[in-house]
């Protein structure tokens, strides 16, 4: 449905819930995203006040203060612990899986980046969160089988990013702290003119090199924040450009990590008709190992992501000739 074709209303008035609810989706995981949402309003208040203490303490005091990481750890958890729609739960911030409910059915498993890029709010850079949703129990299974991805980026505005698997849909936090509908079915184009290159430079691996270079000839622009939200948000609303955070050669698995960061990155950006990769394989068929693993990323545009899959895999795995492929779009 056109958001304007909701008799009367324009887009700019329909909220999360309402959206959700307009599209289908069931009961326990439009609660479970509106929790998520909620959870967003505190954290953003924490981020732009820098009020760290717990609720009814002041800091005033002399209580301990939380670094803001931990703080939306705890934030988030809460929220989830007492969702009754969670079954289990994990975050970056965690070490182990926490048990919310031994009963499954009808429940989601949430794994989160509570607060990604924590060290850039010092220094008053953009910041998100980032929770991808199982049904079930199961953390440990190939972001293929996700149903759900949410990312909240506190930049100048508050966004919310997400997607059920129809489409990705953009929404603005309103004076009065709720989400509203700024853009349906935010869509990429099949080649980009930016890149965001992480990693450095002089670690880079042939075909990582070769890459670069392909597209600095080609004339793409460098946009990189240091925050992987607002990065893969500002590909993802204008619609085109490329990530990547590489293999290198004193760190084979790359930095971010797969059940946190890229694996709801990529469902995301596959909804939005783009594509991620390791290099060899799609992020969302990696089967995980351990909760905390790291996987090198290229992620955004079809053509780029395919280009840099194309020189890893004759620079660096030795299969022939780079012929830039068509990717379908
Ligand atoms: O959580 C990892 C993270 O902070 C991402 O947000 C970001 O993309 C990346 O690390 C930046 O890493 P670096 O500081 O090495 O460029
Ligand atoms: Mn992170």
């Amino acid at each position: 449905m056109s958001p304007t074709s909701r008799a009367g209303k324009t887009k700019f008035q329909i909220d999360l819930r309402r959206h959700l609810r307009e599209h289908y989706i069931n009961e326990n995981l439009t609660h479970l995203i509106c929790e998520i949402a909620e959870a967003s309003k505190y954290i953003i208040h924490s981020i732009s006040t820098g009020d760290l203490g717990v609720a009814g303490t002041s800091n005033l005091y002399g209580e301990q203060q939380l670094a803001l990481d931990v703080l939306a750890d705890r934030i988030l958890r809460k929220r989830l612990d007492h969702s009754r729609v969670v079954a289990n739960m994990m975050s970056e911030e965690m070490d182990e899986i926490i048990p919310v409910s031994p009963d499954c059915g009808g429940k989601y498993s949430v794994a989160f980046d509570p607060l990604d890029g924590s060290s850039l709010v010092d220094v008053n850079l953009a910041v998100g969160t980032i929770v991808s949703i199982f049904e079930g129990c199961d953390l440990l299974q190939s972001g293929r089988n996700q149903v759900a991805a949410v990312y909240i980026l506190y930049g100048p505005r508050t966004t919310l990013v997400y997607s059920v698997g129809k489409g990705v849909h953009e929404f603005g936090m309103n004076m009065l702290r709720e989400y509203t509908l700024l853009q349906e079915n935010i869509t990429l184009k099949p080649q980009g003119n930016l890149y965001s290159p992480g990693g450095q430079r002089n670690l880079y691996t042939p075909g990582v090199e070769a890459f670069v270079t392909k597209l600095e000839e080609r004339g793409v622009k460098l946009r990189y924040s240091g925050g992987f939200v607002p990065d893969i948000n500002q590909i993802l609303l204008k619609g085109q450009g490329v990530f990547f955070y590489p293999h290198l050669q004193n760190l084979p698995e790359g930095k971010l990590r797969l059940l946190f960061e890229l694996n709801p990155m990529a469902y995301l950006i596959e909804q939005a008709g783009g594509a991620a990769s390791d290099g060899r394989r799609p992020i969302l068929d990696l089967q995980p190992q351990q909760i905390h693993e790291r996987s090198p990323v290229f992620i955004g545009c079809k053509k780029d992501v395919a280009l840099a899959e194309e020189y890893i895999s004759q620079l660096e795995d030795g299969k022939g000739d780079v012929v830039e492929k068509k990717a379908k779009t």
